[in-house]
């Protein structure tokens, strides 16, 4: 027998139905802010990701698919969305068009994470990119586009956190102020390699006695340069102004290297270790480094599988059924008026399916009751002598009879 791969799920129904409309709500927040869809490939270049997301990430160094293809290239399964839309953009010089480039997408990413609730090896994200204008208030949409999805799917028990992580004119002299501050605390040997390659996770780390000795660290937030500083804060008051509510945390750190200024997360409450259900940024070097112009971006990526679970663990999700209405015959000839009756509704739009294989009256029903169906139409041979069929509603048992050829209209109205 086989089983799917560790840490990647399936979803069957019913769960798949709350999986789609999990989707589909979030991509509908980005729709409504006027982002277009593109679709691009599961798989790129290697390059392209170490390039991008950075060789020092866990990411890159530590989950990527990668693998030769049979012409011996290097081949990854993207682990994010970034880079790929970056490249698109490049590629088809969407940047020499209309700016802001504005594209949003959804589909499967990859990384061999250690595979936990919530933490999947193959995952879902629905993703935004506005690339090609250096404005905070482009900041502020995306972020509020992520939450107008939330809220619309009724999640309320999450947090948005945000903070600045400066750019390459203040970064780099904070940096250093903080490899300085790490470099006197009585850290062990990887805390301090990790400090030297990227001190600003070690501000993140969970342990408590690392936080108490990088409690009175220097943070990036009090060390922005000019331009940065007044990003931010209108960042913030462009976030007020949409109504968009959020918490500071100047510790946050984004497992991807190309972040600069503004960043983010989604973080949810009922769901244990794997809480961020979304996050994202400004990228503002990112077109440069992957060989394009010095054009700035800023994005989110949206987890669906988390999403999922958050609203699941909120109890927010409606009932979904996969039909309508459900045809119960009762004999030969019921069957054959049955199917082309289903086919008259299925062709005006109403789900309907079918009870099949020949059933009694009562495994019929059975059937029809468990299908999830509103409706059933009842048909034996003495309606269909008498040119009428039973029009059943499920939930009450309540039954009436309407003339066979006003059938798709009386389902219609008792839908
Ligand atoms: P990220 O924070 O790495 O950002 O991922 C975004 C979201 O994807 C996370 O908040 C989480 O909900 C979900 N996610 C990540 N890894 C897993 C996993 N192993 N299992 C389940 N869900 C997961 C990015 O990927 C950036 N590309 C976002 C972005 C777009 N920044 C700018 N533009």
């Amino acid at each position: 027998m086989f089983s799917a791969p560790r840490g990647v799920p399936d979803y069957i129904p019913p769960t798949s139905a709350a999986f789609v409309h999990v989707r589909s709500t979030l991509t509908r927040a980005a729709e409504l802010a006027g982002y277009g869809y593109v679709e691009l490939p599961v798989f790129e270049d290697t390059a392209l990701f170490a390039r991008g997301v950075g060789e020092s990430t866990d990411v890159v160094s530590k989950e990527m698919y990668t693998f030769l293809d049979r012409g011996d290239r290097s081949i990854t399964l993207r682990p994010e969305g970034t880079a790929g839309v970056m490249r698109a953009v490049i590629e088809h010089s969407l940047d020499r068009g209309q700016l802001p480039v504005k594209l949003y997408y959804a589909g499967q990413f990859f990384r061999a994470e250690a595979p936990q609730a919530g933490r999947y090896r193959q995952f879902h994200q629905v993703g935004i990119e506005a690339i090609g204008v250096d404005d905070p208030a482009l900041d502020a949409e995306v972020i509020a586009v992520g939450d107008a999805g939330f809220r619309a799917l009724g999640l309320t028990g999450y947090r948005l956190e945000i903070t600045s992580l400066g750019d390459s004119n203040c970064r780099p002299a904070y940096r250093e102020l903080l490899q300085a501050f790490l470099a006197k605390l009585p850290l062990d040997e990887a805390t301090r390699q990790r400090a030297e390659l990227n001190p600003l996770r070690v501000l993140d780390d969970k342990r408590p006695e690392v936080r108490a000795l990088v409690a009175d660290a220097p943070l990036m937030v009090d060390h922005l340069c000019d331009a940065c500083r007044e990003h931010y804060e209108l960042v913030k008051a462009y976030l007020t102004e949409l109504g968009v509510k959020f918490v500071e945390n100047p510790r946050m750190v984004r497992g991807l290297d190309y972040y600069t200024k503004t960043t983010f997360e989604f973080v949810h409450d009922g769901l244990g270790a794997q809480s961020g259900i979304g996050g994202g940024g400004r990228y503002d070097g990112l077109m440069a480094q992957l060989g394009g112009q010095e054009l700035s971006g800023v994005g989110f990526g949206l987890g669906v599988d988390r999403a999922l679970l958050a609203a699941q663990a909120e109890g927010v999700l409606p009932e979904f059924s996969r039909v309508d209405v459900i045809g119960v015959p009762l004999g030969e000839a019921a069957r054959a008026r049955l199917v082309a009756i289903a086919g008259e509704l299925r062709a005006a739009g109403v789900r309907t399916d079918l009870v099949y294989g020949g059933k009694s009256m009562k495994a019929g029903f059975k059937v029809a009751d468990r299908s999830g169906a509103r409706v059933a139409l009842v048909l034996g041979e003495r309606d269909l002598e008498s040119g009428q069929i039973g029009i059943k509603t499920l939930a009450t048992g309540e039954q009436v009879s309407v003339a066979l050829t006003d059938v798709v209209e009386a389902v219609r109205k008792a839908l």
